[in-house]
Formats: C-alpha cells, structure tokens, sequence
C-alpha cells in the first residue's frame, strides 16, 4: 500500500479536510537493549511507512478512528481508557491520556492510519504510530511542540499499556534523516548523524515471522535485571549513577556479590556499548568488514548473554556466517523474533538472501519474509 491509495480511501472516511503525516518504521545497526540502561544506540529511520489523516471531529470530545490495514473502526472519548480494549485502540486511548496530562488540550479527531510496515517484525510500527500520530495532533492543533517531547509521550503510553520500552524506536522515528543513521546516547540525549553510503553493500532484512509471547514479559524482566544490579551499585558507590559509570574491569570486582545471571545480563550491555562505539568508527571509517565483524559479535551476546535471540532467529545468523558475501547479522529490537538486520555484498544479496531463506524454509517451515530496506526521513507532513 502507498500513500496515494491510502489517501484516496481515507480521505473520504475523515469528511473534512485532513492534514496528512508519515511516520517510517526504524532499523537498529547496533546497540540493543542498550537505551534502557543509558547506553548507545545507532538507529535509522526507513522505507516502510505508517500514514496518517487527521480532522476534527465537532466538539463531541470523541474521537473516530479507522484502522485501514484492519479495516477496523473504534469511537472514544478523550481521557477513557479501556484496558481490555483492542491493542491499537488502547494505545490511542493511552495515547491521547498523556497528551491531556501533559496539559495540552483535550482533542476531538477523526483519524485514519494505515501502512506497510509489517507488524511483529521489530521494525517499531508502534512507535511509527505513537509519535506519527502526536505529531499530527499538534499540527491540527496549531500546538508548537518539541520532537523530544514526542518521544516522551509515546514512551509514556507504551508504558502505561505494559511494555518498559526505552527511548530507542520513538527517537529514531523522529529524527531519522535520508541516508544517515543516528548514534544516539541515551544518558544525555545527544547524537550524531553518521552518513550510511554503501556503494557496493546493502542492508537487508530477513523476517523470521515469528514474534514469541514471551517478548514483553521477557523484555520487562531483562530491565529489572539490569535496575536491580544498578540499584546494587548505587549503594556500593554513590559516583555510579548509571552502568555508563562502571567499566568491565570495574564491574569484575563486584561479581562475587552479584547473582550470576544479572552479572551476565549488566555485562552485555558493558559490552553492547563498546560495540556500538566501535562500530561508529568503522562506519566512519568505511572498515566495512570490523563493521560487520561487530554485527555478529552483537549476535553472539543477545543470544548467550543477554538471552533475548530464539532458535529462529540463531537459525537465520547461522545461515549467514555460510555465506561469504555476508559481512555481518544478527538480531535487531527486543528480540524474540522479528528480524535479522544483515550486510551484505550489493551484487551477490539478491541471491544470498534467497539462498538464506530456503534453508531457513527447510528448516523450520516457515515462510520468511526480505526487506532491501533504505534510509529515509524521520516523521513529517505530507501533502
Ligand atoms: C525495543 C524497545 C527499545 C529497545 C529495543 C532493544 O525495540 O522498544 O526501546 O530497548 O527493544 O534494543
């Protein structure tokens, strides 16, 4: 679906003259479970994108809502909250309750949004939504609002409708910029846009098509994990304010006191980070080849460490480590399914990728899905 078909069908559903926004769904070149625990990211907005149109709806203060990749509709009040609702309408609820806390004034819309960014694939479609959709918002409303304030506010509804997440996806859907992915710290908000040039490689992404139940409790329990080993640390030394504070060799003095599985999880992250650092000066430095080397070594901690791969996941990187045109994969999001993000070699990609997805279809018997994904703008109007 494209933009033009989903404004000819929407337009009509929304009576009035509509103000027309997309949000692209992000990829994660390294870094992951990272942001919770104040360390680097390294996202970019892409190709796969959520549309919306947005209208008042009279001074009701309900707000009419069609769901076209669902062909789904919902009313509701602002300021209601149903926590048996549908995903997609709580969140919304969730949604338009924090803006309303926030102080903003309580909106009446009518608002349809739709798009191709596959779902459970890791690709964040829910912060496409969150923050393609307070954006809108502010724009009906004349409302001047920061993009960082965005990205607090879809996080807060995440979290009010059950996932901890971090500050990752929100952000790299808002500042994505064309070409460029962004290395984000998540202690002090500050990034930098590193060009993604590949003349001769190609960002690939191979869906496993599953998307494990356990993610959200998992993902939940890694946090408490990583907060109570922090809380730990506080009281050891009240200099550590975050796990940027502690090195390797400083955390190794502690492991004695720390349950060993905590002390393996806080260590990933250590170590995630200094990925991520390392693989922005190969970026830079076009050393494609330790890029990609970082890639797999990230694998290699989410999976044993950080245990947050499955075996569909491991199957997919296995697949790859085969093949010499690939430079690097591994999993990328929380985890749990979804896709694996792989570089590989332009001229030979279109046949790996296959190659990779037949044993994979032989393997487990499901039907895999490749995305040739390119870097795109963060939200923004549309006409
Ligand atoms: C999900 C969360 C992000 C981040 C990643 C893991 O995508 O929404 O905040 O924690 O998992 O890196």
């Amino acid at each position: 679906m494209n933009q033009n078909q989903f404004q000819s069908l929407a337009g009509p559903k929304l009576i009035h003259e509509a103000i027309w926004i997309q949000a692209p769904g992000r990829i994660n070149l390294i870094g992951e479970h990272t942001d919770y625990n104040h360390g680097f990211v390294f996202p970019a907005s892409i190709d796969k994108k959520m549309y919306f149109g947005i209208t008042h709806n009279g001074e009701s203060g309900e707000n009419w809502i069609w769901a076209y990749n669902l062909d789904k509709e919902a009313t509701f009040k602002s300021g209601d909250y149903n926590p048996e609702g549908s995903g997609w309408e709580k969140y919304l609820q969730a949604l338009i309750q924090i803006w309303i806390e926030k102080g903003y004034p309580s909106p009446s819309v009518r608002l349809a949004f739709g798009g191709d960014i596959p779902l459970g694939a890791g690709l964040s479609s829910s912060a496409a939504m969150g923050t393609g959709f307070i954006y809108g918002l502010s724009k009906l409303m004349g409302i001047e609002i920061d993009r960082w304030d965005i990205v607090k506010i879809a996080q807060a509804a995440e979290h009010k409708i059950g996932a901890n997440v971090g500050i990752m996806d929100q952000f790299a859907v808002l500042f994505g910029k064309e070409s460029h992915a962004m290395k984000l710290d998540c202690r002090d908000h500050t990034f930098d846009y590193f060009p993604v040039n590949l003349p001769n490689h190609q960002l690939v992404l191979i869906n496993t098509k599953v998307s494990h139940s356990l993610a959200e409790s998992a993902y939940n329990d890694r946090r408490a994990a990583t907060e109570r080993v922090l809380a730990f640390l506080k009281d050891q030394n009240p200099k550590i304010e975050t796990l940027r504070d502690i090195s390797l060799d400083g955390l190794q003095a502690y492991r004695d006191q720390i349950n060993p599985l905590d002390f393996m999880r806080v260590e990933n992250v250590l170590e995630e980070n200094s990925r991520v650092q390392q693989a922005a000066e190969a970026l830079a430095s076009n050393d494609l080849k330790s890029f990609g080397s970082l890639l797999y070594q990230s694998h290699e901690g989410l999976s044993k460490k950080y245990e947050v791969s499955c075996e569909e996941l491991d199957i997919l990187v296995d697949l790859a480590k085969k093949e010499e045109a690939v430079l690097g994969s591994r999993m990328m999001g929380g985890g749990f399914g979804g896709c694996t993000i792989n570089l590989i070699e332009k001229n030979a990609a279109e046949e790996v990728a296959k190659r990779i997805m037949d044993s994979y279809k032989d393997i487990t018997h499901l039907e895999p899905e490749v995305y040739f994904v390119s870097i795109e703008d963060g939200v923004k109007e549309i006409s």
